[in-house]
């Protein structure tokens, strides 16, 4: 049986779309709740196979999405190269903050993938029991992305300390990409080898850096993972999502070999149509604050990514992780209006 996300990044269009949500698995279902509630620790329930497996299949039983991603985080790299992270409830992620050549001197030179191989396990259980036409999805942050973690030690809003890290000190910074460039990449690797369909690469914070720096941070280390990755695996299929770039985008798909691209909700949907789509599949880009609100904002909004983006190959999902006070009622909505889509 053939997976329908599988044919639009081999750019053919599908009508309806496939869909999926980035962090379908979260805090929004009240099964999930209830396993995280066992496990009292995030990262304890990302290395525990049997129940990231779990949590990874609910939202596809739940919703018949067209795609499973691997239950993690980004942050799991810093970890195995030696920054231990803590996920608190109400804080998000806080790691030892790297305020100096001596803390990036103080990690691993090496993944660590005893530290991981619960993960690649649960990418094995997963596959035995996803339906044949549902692709599963593995997953990094891009390196300036986990780099921001990092150096921080915490999520700010502009990623203030590493802007000023690598504006202060490159040649460090250059040193700590290039070591997550090569530690993503194998990670990578490591996962379609256990069972992943595709991967996508997280750039969650792509949109803080002024152009020059976009290309030195994001661009280019990404360009080297896909090379390395595909140096492993040939034809690996990956997705790119580089988060509020704007216009930037067009230089990120004309630059960066990727099978389709993640566009976030701020991205105008006729540019994306007529500069972005024609050159690579795109995946996006609902508002994950119209999904919260509902109703016939939620229809409108629905209604115009679909007839902008049907003709061509179209992947549809948020423009950024859905929120943890998302009704369920309005995910089923918005699943029932996107697959009543006719040719
Ligand atoms: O369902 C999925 O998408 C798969 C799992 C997944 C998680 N994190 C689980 C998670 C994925 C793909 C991520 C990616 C991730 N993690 C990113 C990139 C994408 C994005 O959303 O921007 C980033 C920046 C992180 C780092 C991270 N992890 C933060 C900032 C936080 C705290 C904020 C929050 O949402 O709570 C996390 C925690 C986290 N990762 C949770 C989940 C389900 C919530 C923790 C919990 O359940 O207690």
């Amino acid at each position: 049986m053939n997976k329908p996300l599988l044919d639009v990044l081999d750019h053919q269009p599908r009508i309806p779309p496939p869909i999926w949500l980035m962090r379908q698995a979260g805090r929004y279902l009240p099964e999930y709740r209830r396993v995280r509630e066992k496990a009292d620790d995030f990262l304890k329930l990302c290395f525990t196979p049997k129940l990231a497996a779990e949590v990874t299949l609910q939202p596809v039983r739940r919703f018949g999405f067209d795609a499973a991603i691997l239950f993690s985080d980004i942050l799991v790299i810093p970890h195995a190269l030696g920054q231990p992270v803590r996920f608190t409830v109400g804080e998000g992620p806080q790691l030892d903050a790297i305020a100096d050549r001596a803390g990036l001197v103080a990690l691993r030179t090496e993944l660590d993938h005893g530290v991981l191989e619960p993960v690649y396990e649960t990418i094995a259980l997963v596959k035995a029991m996803l339906p044949a036409n549902v692709a599963l999805l593995g997953f990094c942050g891009a390196p300036w992305t986990v780099a921001s973690y990092m150096i921080a030690g915490r999520g700010t809003p502009d990623q203030e300390p590493a802007r000023l890290f690598a504006y202060g000190d490159p040649a460090g910074f250059a040193g700590l990409i290039d070591k997550l460039v090569e530690a993503s990449a194998s990670y990578l690797v490591r996962q379609l080898q256990a069972g992943v369909d595709v991967v996508q690469i997280f750039d969650t914070w792509a949109g803080v850096l002024p152009a020059e720096e976009f290309t030195r941070w994001c661009i280019e280390p990404t360009q080297r993972i896909i090379a390395e990755v595909r140096r492993h695996v040939p034809g690996a299929r990956v997705i790119g999502f580089p988060r509020g770039v704007g216009t930037g985008l067009l230089r990120y798909v004309e630059n960066v070999p990727i099978d389709a691209v993640g566009l976030d909700w701020t991205v105008d949907l006729v540019f994306a149509r007529d500069q972005i789509q024609c050159r690579v599949p795109v995946q996006g880009n609902l508002d994950p604050l119209v999904l919260v609100a509902g109703g016939a904002a939620l229809d409108r909004a629905i209604n115009r990514i679909l007839e902008v983006f049907s003709e061509g190959p179209f992947i549809f999902n948020l423009g950024h992780g859905i929120l943890p006070q998302t009704p369920l009622a309005h995910v089923e909505r918005m699943l029932a209006r996107v697959r009543g889509t006719r040719s």
